[in-house]
């Protein structure tokens, strides 16, 4: 599997939805990733499972929604409906992360579970054999353009290594935001990241498609001649 870049459309234009979607159909990507922040887990608040569904009718891309949402339960099933096609949960925001988890794959929806930077890989142990995505927070989630935490690659490479000990049993992929760009990239990908999400390193770059073309180029798996 080659990697997956999910640009955010935190950094587009959210007044012209529509045209921001295109712009990251024209890259080659083929995920946006969906950022929903409710004012609570996280300061800002974003958009919900509403703006997703309308987004739906214009676009084909794999919609990646990251739920920053406190007890995000009773909000699942809408943003199914609202056609997500994953739904990532943050461990820190509910008690119940298991049943969370066997809830949205009951939807038919790709599960994943995501952790802050100072949230420990070992949060995640009850579920690392039943989710299909795991978010490796690069920043503190709530806003783009921050830096990137050096830390995150290590948790990176500790799932890798969970990954291929109990390779009958996890099944996950592992995804990584906050900080991506073309320089942190090559470290995460040489660690094992499977799917980088790209907010402001996207939007600011001039050829989107080189961007994509550079981040989905799977270093980890090439070999130099001699
Ligand atoms: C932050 C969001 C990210 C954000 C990343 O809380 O979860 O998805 O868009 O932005 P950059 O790539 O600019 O760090
Ligand atoms: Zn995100």
């Amino acid at each position: 599997m080659g990697i997956i870049v999910a640009p955010s459309l935190l950094a587009l234009d959210f007044a012209d939805v529509k045209s921001s979607l295109k712009t990251i159909e024209k890259s080659t990507a083929t995920w946006v990733h969906l950022d929903v922040m409710d004012g609570s887990f996280v300061p800002p608040i974003t958009f919900g499972a509403q703006l997703i569904k309308a987004a739906r009718a214009h676009s084909k891309l794999f919609f990646d929604a990251h739920l920053m949402v406190v007890n995000p339960r009773h909000l699942i099933k809408d943003f199914a409906e609202a056609g997500s096609d994953a739904i990532t949960i943050h461990s820190e925001a509910t008690s119940t992360l298991k049943g969370d988890i066997e809830y949205i794959k009951s939807l038919g929806v790709k599960a994943g579970v995501s952790i802050k930077p100072n949230t420990p890989v070992s949060a995640l142990k009850d579920v690392l054999a039943l989710v299909d995505i795991v978010l490796v927070m690069g920043v503190e989630p709530g806003w783009g353009g921050q830096k990137f935490i050096p830390s995150t690659t290590a948790k990176v490479r500790e799932l890798s290594e969970i990954r291929n000990a109990f390779k009958k049993d996890c099944k996950y992929s592992i995804s990584v935001d906050g900080g991506v760009d073309l320089l942190t990239s090559l470290e995460l990908k040489i660690a094992g990241a499977d799917i980088l999400v790209a907010g402001s390193a996207f939007a600011r770059s001039d050829d989107k498609k080189a961007f994509v073309d550079a981040l989905s180029l799977d270093i980890a798996n090439i070999t130099i001649a001699k």
